[in-house]
């Protein structure tokens, strides 16, 4: 019996022992080292955020520097905008003599926008006209373009592009019937511009012949300074018999021709 009490007093006093190791020994030790522990994560922590508000503030300034440069960027390129029209300006000269090689659709094209081209949804032109009328009618006697056959083609500003009017290099003839100017033969294009009077004179009776001359030269002159921008040579040609250069053309009856401009590479 003594044994037995003595054995389970044993027991008993393990166990209060083990108990009192878990509650005064492990207790705060396990505590003070999480608390470490969150401190560290804590200093961690401050640490990246203020390597952050660093790189922050760094960025900042750059992006305080890009505006600046931005800026003076857009001014630069707004004096280049300005300089480029007053040199094509100034460069733009009548050019006669031609080389052989091909003009690219793609340069045709760009000539024949800048004359006529539309430039808003409702239908406003690149050149102005007198009651936005537009009386003038664009044709290209094609003669060596790459990919576009020789032929006679209208310009349609609507769809910008050409529909063929008449197979075959007219350039001869058209400089036949342009006094023989040689210019005429030599361009791989020539750009006819016509006139269909009645749009304008309807509304302005007479006067309105005098607008339709007008407007023959602001459109001659924009593919002008498109040719020099396109460092082609050009020539306007007023010199030139009215019947017969309507007739190569294919004009209609209501078109008068008044302006016979060659385009080539430049000699
Ligand atoms: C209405 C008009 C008609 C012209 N007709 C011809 C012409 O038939 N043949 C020609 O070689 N040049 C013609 N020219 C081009 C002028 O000869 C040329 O513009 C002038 O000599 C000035 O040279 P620039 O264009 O190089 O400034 C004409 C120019 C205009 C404005």
């Amino acid at each position: 019996m003594m044994t037995r009490y003595k054995c389970v007093s044993a027991i008993v006093f393990m166990l209060v022992a083990v108990l009192m190791v878990g509650t005064a020994g492990c207790a705060p030790s396990v505590s003070d080292n999480g608390c470490a522990a969150v401190k560290a994560e804590l200093d961690k922590a401050n640490a990246e955020l203020k390597k952050l508000r660093t790189e922050l503030d760094e960025a900042k300034a750059k992006l305080t520097e890009a505006k600046a440069e931005l800026g003076k960027i857009k001014a630069e390129v707004a004096a280049v905008k300005t300089a480029s029209l007053e040199e094509l300006l100034r460069q733009r000269r009548s050019i006669r003599d031609y080389t052989d090689a091909p003009l690219t659709k793609d340069e045709v094209m760009k000539l024949l926008w800048a004359g006529q081209g539309i430039t808003t949804a409702w239908g406003f032109r690149t050149a102005p006209s007198a009651g936005a009328l537009y009386p003038l009618e664009l044709y290209v006697v094609a003669g060596n373009v790459d990919n576009l056959a020789p032929g006679v083609y209208k310009y349609e500003p609507k769809e910008n592009k050409l529909t063929l009017v008449k197979e075959g290099d007219a350039r001869a003839s058209l400089a036949a019937a342009s006094l023989g100017q040689s210019c005429v033969r030599d361009g791989a294009i020539n750009i006819v511009i016509a006139a269909v009077y009645k749009r304008t004179t309807a509304k302005y009776g007479s006067r309105g012949e005098r607008y339709v001359h007008i407007e023959v030269g602001h459109a001659a002159q924009n593919i002008c300074l498109q040719a020099t921008a396109l460092d082609l040579g050009l020539v306007t040609i007023g010199a030139f018999e009215d019947t017969a250069v309507a007739k190569i053309i294919g004009m209609s009856a209501d078109e008068v021709p008044l302006y016979v401009i060659p385009v080539g590479r430049i000699k």
